[in-house]
């Protein structure tokens, strides 16, 4: 399989080259700069692009490297601060820019005949971030674009096969930056394209076959996408040698554990554990009102669980699957091992905790390790997963634990549940919930004086948050529109018993969280 390199300097896009070199259908894997020669050497790239980092290649502590990577014969591309680099390795003088570049510039073409700018116009945007840049290229390299602050925006050593952009391509507001990434990946890397979903699967179903033989594979399933990605294909590759542990803590969406049960029976060829211990969470969440001591409570009794019912069937002779992925693994700046990492942790879908001792596993097997989140959808997607499962939004691994303010009681599951039934039933019948990011209910623990008909009415207030978000870290309040508020909170108030008051949460993350507790 043809890979390419992304040798990681810290910058904060390095995530988005890899999947967009993905898009290409080329694999590529983030390893950190740390990473000896030999090991670079010994793996094979087709090509090596150098990211983006923070700093100045004069700044002692900046991350570097040896100068070696250049002579490799592997066609390399830096980026940013990773194109400095280059030029600092090769004999270059990077300086303070006079005027330093931030946001869209205007990039104007020298050398239209570069690989690199094959169908790319002579003038078009990109996205500049730099307070250093090149005065001077290094001996043996071209200038092949400039913009009005940056007189070499671009360059090449073709012989070398050397290539450097200071701006980021990787970025949409670079307008043909993705065409100059496939150009260095098809036309100075040679790479044909090997990366496809569909091989992926094909390949390792057939390695899992090979790794399982006749032995189990025991797989914790939250229902949540990863989990059942690494399902679908763990059952394709070994059926019924697959056990898939369930845990239903009585936490989850209305008829959430039903569906997902009923999509892996009757989906799958695999042996579905479901164990309802809903019951055993409330006993253990009676009288306690401090959120992060609910989240504790929740976190313990699941791992408690969810063990007990494994050690029941691991005996030292069966496999222990688990559902992590690509970014998981990754930590900016230092990149992924490559080589399971991630198997010392336990990715439960509550926090990532160690292995408990007392289980023996013939070996950690973690099927999307390799994968982002777009891929791992695409693969579910392809094995037949329910659509609805594959695009499902985030849910917390407490579960409405967090979205119950206060003690959590049967009766207050059942208002958030049912009041959440009807959100996801509206915005599902609008066609609206392609907008959001995430939506649920709350229950906010207030009571409001309210009137029903000719009674005065005392009950619970359930609150609607929406956000809208790339990427969870900040994120903004949804504006659905007043009329499909205004028939959810309808539908809430008249079908949900226990409640008589509706109100959207209007607060942005910062400073709210997403969840309420
Ligand atoms: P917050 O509330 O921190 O949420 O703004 C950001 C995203 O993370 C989800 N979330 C969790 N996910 N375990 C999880 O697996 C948790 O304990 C947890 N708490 C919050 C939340 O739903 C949102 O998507």
């Amino acid at each position: 399989m043809e890979k390419i390199l992304v040798l990681d300097f810290g910058g904060q896009y390095n995530q988005l080259i890899a999947r967009r070199v993905r898009d290409h259908h080329i694999y590529a894997e983030i390893l950190p700069y740390t990473t000896p020669l030999s090991v670079i050497r010994e793996n094979g790239y087709k090509g090596i692009i150098f990211t983006g980092g923070p700093n100045s290649v004069y700044d002692e502590t900046s991350p570097h490297y040896e100068k070696g990577i250049l002579e490799l014969g592997v066609p390399v591309l830096g980026i940013c601060y990773g194109c400095q680099l280059m030029a600092y390795l090769s004999g270059g003088t990077v300086s303070t820019a006079p005027v330093s570049e931030y946001g869209k510039i205007e990039l104007t073409v020298l050398k239209e005949e570069s690989p690199l700018f094959a169908d790319v116009p002579k003038t078009s945007t990109v996205w500049m971030s730099h307070t250093d840049y090149i005065s001077a290229a290094p001996e043996g390299f071209e200038v092949i674009a400039k913009t009005e602050n940056c007189p070499c925006a671009a360059m090449q050593n073709p012989g070398k096969k050397l290539y450097a952009v200071q701006f980021h391509p990787e970025v949409t507001h670079s307008v043909y930056g993705d065409k100059m990434l496939e150009n260095f990946l098809y036309k100075v890397c040679g790479c044909k394209g090997d990366w496809k979903m569909d091989s992926f699967i094909d390949d390792t179903v057939k390695a899992l076959r090979e790794q399982i033989g006749d032995k189990h594979v025991i797989l914790g399933l939250s229902g949540g996408v990863d989990s059942s990605v690494a399902a679908g294909l763990l059952s394709r590759a070994v059926g019924k040698q697959l056990i898939c542990v369930f845990v239903d803590q009585g936490l989850m969406r209305k008829n959430e554990g039903d569906f997902v049960e009923e999509t892996f029976t009757k989906l799958f060829d695999m042996q579905f554990v479901r164990v309802n211990c809903g019951d055993v969470f409330l006993s253990k969440l009676k009288g306690v009102t401090d959120p992060e001591e609910k989240r504790h409570i929740i976190g313990d009794a699941f791992y408690e669980v969810f063990w007990d019912e494994i050690k029941k069937r691991a005996h030292g002779d069966a496999f222990f699957a688990q559902g992590t992925i690509y970014p998981d693994r990754i930590e900016s700046g230092k990149g992924a091992s490559g080589k399971g990492a991630g198997s010392a942790v336990i990715k439960t879908h509550h926090n990532q905790r160690a292995l408990p001792d007392d289980v023996d596993f013939l070996g950690v097997i973690e099927p999307l390790k390799d994968l982002f989140k777009d891929e791992v959808r695409a693969v579910g997607e392809k094995l037949g997963i329910p659509h609805e499962l594959v695009w499902r939004q985030p849910f917390p691994g407490p579960g409405l634990g967090v979205r119950i303010l206060g003690e959590i009681t049967a009766e207050k599951i059942r208002i958030v549940q049912d009041a959440d039934a009807v959100l996801r039933d509206e915005m599902a019948k609008n066609g609206y919930e392609k907008n959001l990011s995430q939506f649920f209910t709350v229950y906010t623990g207030a009571k409001a004086v309210g009137v029903m008909g000719d009674h005065r009415t005392y009950e619970n207030v359930i609150a609607i948050r929406a956000i809208t978000t790339d990427d969870f870290m900040t994120a903004d309040w949804a504006r659905i529109p007043y009329d499909i508020l205004a028939t959810v909170s309808n539908r809430i108030t008249n079908e949900v018993d226990g409640i008589n008051r509706v109100v959207y949460d209007i607060t942005s993350k910062p400073p709210g969280t997403v969840e309420w507790e």
